[in-house]
């Protein structure tokens, strides 16, 4: 089935193209977990680009956050490594420096373009340091937009603050995987594959032990809730955190001991026919999120997980590369050799 995209214009030009898509989603689903590949996070609402831009010292505009989108997709070789590249929804009508839309150019190498639908997060009324995702009021609409402009998968982030036993709350979780569900629906009955992303986060002083807790209770909570709603799961992608000490904990997890409870709670609470499990980096080092891949990976052969798992990385495959661009032409090529890197390292940690 052919579809088409949308005429854009941007900052690079103007560029016509067509894209075709696969429509079956079991056959998206699975090309997702292709052997040695995973998928780009790359992802970043305006405000977030703009903040890791002026991180690192690079000016911000939409010229810029566009020519940050070129340096990781414009990188010759990722299609060794990647099966598909969640975009930000500007991106998706934006085109490379080759004058080609980002989809289709994705496209072509065979790497599937998502897209975020989420809005973003805000405050609880009442339990204001927990946050709820928003974007369901007009998901429907953007969701016709985003799969003619080429997106075949969809991500949405629901964000697990811990603290001590008081954080999360039941009713955050709930409401949480409430709209999770809902999210998931609309979007596969548009013919797309949803990515559902609780991230439990690593800030605070929390042990292992009471991350894999809260994985727990945010997964039994999820997949109570889609069965509720009848979500098909056969067709659905979980992206979870790795049960890890928090970053003001003082401890640091082996790879061993982030498997076995990573691995262990996904067993116990991730039902067997879903499309498959990726991993978010989270704010680890690249180096531990690698590390931690790799153990994890070996451990789900070693107790015969159910579903693939693979990698589903932002800002481990993109701080280096950003630190050595600085936003200037001259830095591209040794970037972008510290990019394709990192992607060598997830693929062949996948075992
Ligand atoms: P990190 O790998 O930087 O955690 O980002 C992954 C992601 O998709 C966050 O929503």
């Amino acid at each position: 089935m052919k579809n088409s995209v949308a005429h854009a214009s941007t900052t690079a030009g103007v560029c016509y193209h067509e894209v075709t898509m696969m429509t079956d989603l079991v056959t998206i689903a699975r090309s997702l977990f292709a052997p040695g590949k995973g998928i780009l996070a790359a992802d970043e609402s305006v405000h977030t680009a703009t903040e890791r831009l002026a991180s690192y010292g690079i000016p911000t505009s939409a010229e810029m956050r566009r020519q940050y989108r070129d340096l990781f997709f414009g990188a010759e070789g990722i299609a060794q490594y990647l099966s598909g590249i969640i975009l930000f929804s500007e991106t998706l009508g934006e085109c490379g420096n080759d004058g080609t839309l980002f989809p289709e150019s994705l496209i072509a190498r065979g790497i599937a373009p998502g897209v975020k639908v989420d809005l973003g997060t805000e405050p609880i009324s009442d339990s204001p340091q927990e946050l709820i995702t928003q974007g369901l009021l007009d998901l429907p609409e953007r969701l016709v937009g985003y799969k003619k402009q080429g997106a075949v998968f969809t991500k949405w982030r629901a964000v697990v603050r811990i603290d001590g036993d008081t954080l999360p709350t039941a009713g955050a979780l709930h409401e949480n995987a409430r709209r999770l569900a809902t999210y998931a629906k609309e979007v596969q009955s548009a013919g797309m594959i949803p990515i559902l992303e609780p991230e439990v986060l690593l800030s605070g002083n929390h042990s292992r032990a009471r991350a894999r807790a809260v994985i727990a209770e945010t997964f039994g909570t999820l997949f109570s809730v889609l069965d509720e709603h009848a979500v098909d799961r056969t067709s659905l992608i979980v992206k979870t955190s790795m049960a890890l000490s928090g970053d003001a904990s003082g401890k640091k997890d082996t790879p061993e001991e982030v498997a076995e409870d990573t691995v262990g709670v996904l067993m116990e609470t991730i039902p067997a026919d879903i499309a498959g499990i990726v991993f978010l980096s989270g704010g680890q080092t690249p180096d531990q999120a690698i590390a931690n891949l790799k153990a994890i990976s070996q451990r789900a052969r070693e107790l015969g997980a159910p579903w693939p798992l693979t990698f589903s990385y932002a800002r481990a495959f993109q701080e280096e590369a950003l630190a050595l661009w600085q936003g200037k032409e001259e830095n591209v090529p040794a970037a972008r050799a510290a990019f394709l890197a990192r992607l060598k390292e997830a693929s062949v940690a996948l075992g």
